[in-house]
């Protein structure tokens, strides 16, 4: 039998149900309690941002800005709607725009714009306008490139900016929560629509306590969670000097041409546009090739080597646990010194739950004042994965009190009483239409609730109403006053 086809959701998005749902608030609740207690205040930004600004920040040849954001145009950018104006009009706003920079200056285009006004002369304003419209408008790009945020530190740091925080109180200190989009291929952990918890600490200097604290209060959110099996790796990566990361880089691209031939296609590539990358590979014939590299570590200039060793001592003096990774470097191109990853039991080959590190020059990168900043984003799919398998998934919530009601009276006692509990925050089930006292106890289990409490036209003109616990079987008799006191006792 032919079926309707169905919609479903697009591929690397999902649903999250309950109860599913009841773990990630309790994960976002925990962060916020955490995050707070460390002084952090949320942030929320937009969800769409300018491509530029993606591209700039996290940097236009990594994989993320490259191949996986979803970049559209948002129509009229500052040039209005042809619809709303005479084609003549509507010639003068493209050569004001062009002229402006606002769209890209093309003299052919206006040529051809003027040649389809002469040829559509016998048609009406409207139609004009909008052949206009389908013909050229759309193929000039007159509108603004946006993209949905593949990550948040960029717009962070652009309302840094645009709110003039560093005028604040310095650092200023920020988390967010909520979804990111990245093209990339779906499997177990990744997503093309999935969620960060993460925190940025802008300006304020950068001393080695600030990227400690960070780290601690990523590791205190995890500790107060239960996740299991978490390591943190921890590496510098310098910053963009000759005598320090450029320099490394250069040895490092010499040292990979001499064995290019035993690398992957991937690796070869990356010999030229990014030789740090290769450091990434997980191909496991180039393993033994990639330890005999030459190290960062040794050719971290002095100034990073210190700001380095202090970030240790500091992680060690607040009792946090860590391995050193040379080979951490990390896929955006923001990040220099401090870098770091964590990752938790049960998640296979994605196994980074949080990745972060220090990005000064972020922020002068994106027009603002020179900044340090450093920050985290975990992977809340990944940490509630994790979670999950480890045992620690939520149970469905029951209901504290099921009430079995039969007759009218009774019912609109129910509805009093259904106020008064929910009120003092019960869970409560009223079921909408009457059933048997039966079929009702039977919900009732099927709910897991604790107590039935049973209103029969009875119960109620005596003023005294039957509560069942469901677990034994026992019955009493309260009055409605004595009844919210029985469930309000200490347990
Ligand atoms: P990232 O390493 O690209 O860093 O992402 C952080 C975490 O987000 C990853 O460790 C992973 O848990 C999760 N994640 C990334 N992509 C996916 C995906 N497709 N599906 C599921 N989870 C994913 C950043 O985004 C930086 N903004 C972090 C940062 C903040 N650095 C400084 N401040």
């Amino acid at each position: 039998m032919a079926t309707k086809s169905q919609f479903q959701a697009i591929r690397g998005t999902r649903d999250l149900l309950p109860p599913e749902t009841a773990l990630w608030n309790h994960a976002e609740k925990t962060a916020h309690e955490v995050f707070s207690t460390f002084g952090f205040g949320e942030i929320r930004p937009p969800i769409f941002e300018p491509t530029e600004l993606f591209a700039r920040a996290v940097g236009g040849d990594t994989d993320i800005v490259s191949k996986e954001m979803y970049s559209f145009e948002d129509k009229s950018g500052g040039v209005p709607d042809p619809s709303y104006m005479g084609p003549a009009d509507y010639l003068d706003e493209i050569k004001r725009a062009m002229n402006s920079g606002q769209v890209p200056h093309d003299p052919s285009v206006i040529t051809q714009l003027e040649f389809q006004l002469e040829n559509y002369n016998m048609r009406s304003d409207a139609q004009r306008a909008h052949l206009i419209w389908m013909y050229f408008v759309r193929g000039l790009r007159l509108g603004d490139s946006v993209s949905l945020r593949p990550e948040a530190t960029a717009s962070v740091c652009r309302a840094y900016i645009e709110h003039n925080m560093q005028q604040q109180l310095q650092p200023v200190k920020l988390y967010y929560m909520g979804p990111m989009f990245r093209r990339e291929r779906p499997q177990k952990g990744r997503y093309r629509q999935f969620y960060q918890i993460g925190a940025e600490v802008l300006g304020g200097g950068d001393a080695p306590a600030i990227d400690s604290e960070v780290i601690e209060m990523v590791m205190t959110f995890f500790d107060r969670l239960g996740l299991a099996g978490v390591e943190l790796d921890i590496n510098s990566i310098g910053h963009a000097a000759d005598n320090c990361r450029r320099g490394y880089v250069e040895k490092l691209r010499v040292a990979l041409q001499q064995v290019k031939d035993k690398l992957g296609a991937d690796s070869q590539r990356r010999i030229e546009s990014n030789p740090l990358r290769v450091l990434d590979s997980k191909l496991e014939h180039e393993q033994a090739i990639i330890e005999k590299l030459p190290r960062i570590a040794d050719h971290l200039c002095d100034e990073c080597k210190t700001h380095y060793a202090a970030v240790k001592r500091q992680l060690e003096l607040r009792g946090v646990i860590f391995k050193e990774n040379w080979r951490l470097v990390r896929g955006l191109d923001y990040y220099m010194r401090t870098t770091f990853e964590i990752t938790a039991k049960g998640l296979g080959s994605q196994n980074a739950v949080c990745g972060g590190g220090r990005y000064d020059g972020l922020v002068e990168l994106l027009g603002g004042p020179p900044t340090k900043g450093i920050g985290f984003a975990i992977g809340e799919d990944r940490l509630i994965l994790s979670l999950q398998e480890s045992g620690k998934g939520a149970a469905t919530e029951g209901r504290d009190v099921y009430i079995a009601w039969m007759g009218e009276r009774a019912y609109a006692t129910a509805v009093r009483a259904a106020k008064n509990l929910r009120a003092a925050g019960f869970r409560v089930e009223l079921p909408p239409t009457e059933l048997k006292f039966g079929k009702g106890l039977e919900r009732a289990d099927k709910l897991g609730s604790r107590y039935a409490l049973i209103l029969g036209d009875n119960e109620v003109s005596e003023g005294s109403w039957t509560l069942k616990t469901l677990a034994d079987g026992t019955q009493q008799k309260f009055t409605e006053p004595e009844l919210l006191q029985f469930l309000k006792r200490p347990l």
